[in-house]
């Protein structure tokens, strides 16, 4: 039993669901199932995958579908669901749209897969994330948002390209909400264990936060059409690993807070440890007066969006 293929859903066969499917089988975490609600793309781009295998060298099984179905038994579901933002539109002109999406999707996910862990991608995706667990019902350890991941890994490539230094060496923390008002954390941002606060001036970084909490809308701006998918995928797949080979990485997850941070009933992007059992902790940060104040102000945009989806459930 415990060599049975895990099972890996991905709702939504656009630009990010596609791109997970693809570094999910590349590098065979385990059997993709590709779902969309458009009759013969999800089908197609899966058999196009699976035609790739042999020269990729993946066993995965690739398989797409307009039927739940065919999700049954599903370890982990990743809902990538919806419409991406327009040029100029923020993230919270999509909440309406994207709700009515993720809440049918998720309600079907749940009439044939009884425990998965779900990973959100959605957008907003604070509030989709948070109406994923009201919907589904799953415990906290079973609802993960992606947008800490692929933010701090933003903040990661503008400080190695302000420092013309190697990307690997860098590391970051991004934390809060996935908006504008999220918070770049300088002070737990390092190169090679060296704080960027030892290594850059302050105009330097506000400079590289500023271009961090734009860094969606950078992209959006410069493709006219659609939003990220490259780094985005590569996020959700790095949380997929995690999870699947009990890495128990420390990784910047939106996350349901039940008083971590002064914070309840919110999903919120905080430090996570991700193992096979989903999160296994949150991890809280001693904050400097003026981080904790810039997480609250953050929160609280959370809140407003996290408010509508409660009046949303509601009607
Ligand atoms: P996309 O438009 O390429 O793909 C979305 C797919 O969802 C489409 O194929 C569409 O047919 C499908 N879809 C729509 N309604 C559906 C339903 N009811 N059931 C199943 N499938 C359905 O968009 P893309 O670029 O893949 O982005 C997907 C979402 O992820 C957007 O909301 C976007 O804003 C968000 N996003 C979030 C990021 C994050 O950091 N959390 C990063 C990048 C994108």
């Amino acid at each position: 039993m415990g060599l049975m293929r895990k099972k890996i859903t991905v709702i939504g066969a656009g630009q990010v669901g596609t791109t997970v499917a693809q570094l999910v089988a590349y590098k065979n975490l385990g059997n993709v199932v590709l779902v969309d609600i458009i009759e013969g793309v999800p089908q197609g781009k899966a058999l196009d995958l699976q035609q790739s295998g042999c020269l990729q060298a993946f066993d995965s099984i690739v398989t797409g579908t307009n039927d739940y179905k065919d999700t049954a038994n599903s370890d982990i579901v990743v809902i990538t669901a919806g419409l991406p933002r327009k040029p100029g539109q923020d993230r919270s002109d999509l909440l309406r749209t994207n709700a009515e999406i993720v809440k049918s999707v998720t309600e079907q996910i749940m009439e044939y897969s009884k425990d998965p862990i779900l990973i959100v991608v959605s957008n907003p995706l604070d509030a989709m994330v948070y109406l994923a667990k009201q919907v589904s019902g799953l415990p906290r350890e079973h609802v993960l948002g992606m947008a800490g991941v692929l933010d701090s890994a933003r903040f990661r490539t503008f400080v190695s390209l302000e420092l013309s230094c190697s990307l690997v060496d860098v590391d970051a923390m991004v934390l809060g909400g996935h908006g504008d008002s999220m918070v770049p954390m300088p002070r737990y941002t390092t190169v090679s264990g060296i704080s960027i606060t030892d290594l850059m001036t302050l105009e330097q970084i506000d400079r590289l936060v500023e271009r961090t909490r734009k860094g969606g809308a950078e992209i959006v701006g410069l493709l006219k059409k659609g939003s990220a998918f490259s780094a985005p995928g590569a996020s959700v797949v790095k949380m997929i690993e995690a999870i699947l080979q009990d890495k128990r990485r420390i990784l910047p997850c939106t996350a349901y807070l039940e008083g971590e941070y002064g914070w309840s009933n919110i999903f919120f992007g905080v430090p996570v440890e991700l193992g096979a059992k989903g999160i296994d902790k949150i991890i809280e940060l001693n904050l400097t007066p003026e981080e904790k104040k810039q997480l609250d102000k953050s929160a609280s945009d959370v809140k407003v969006m996290i408010d509508e989806v409660d009046a949303f459930l509601k009607k």
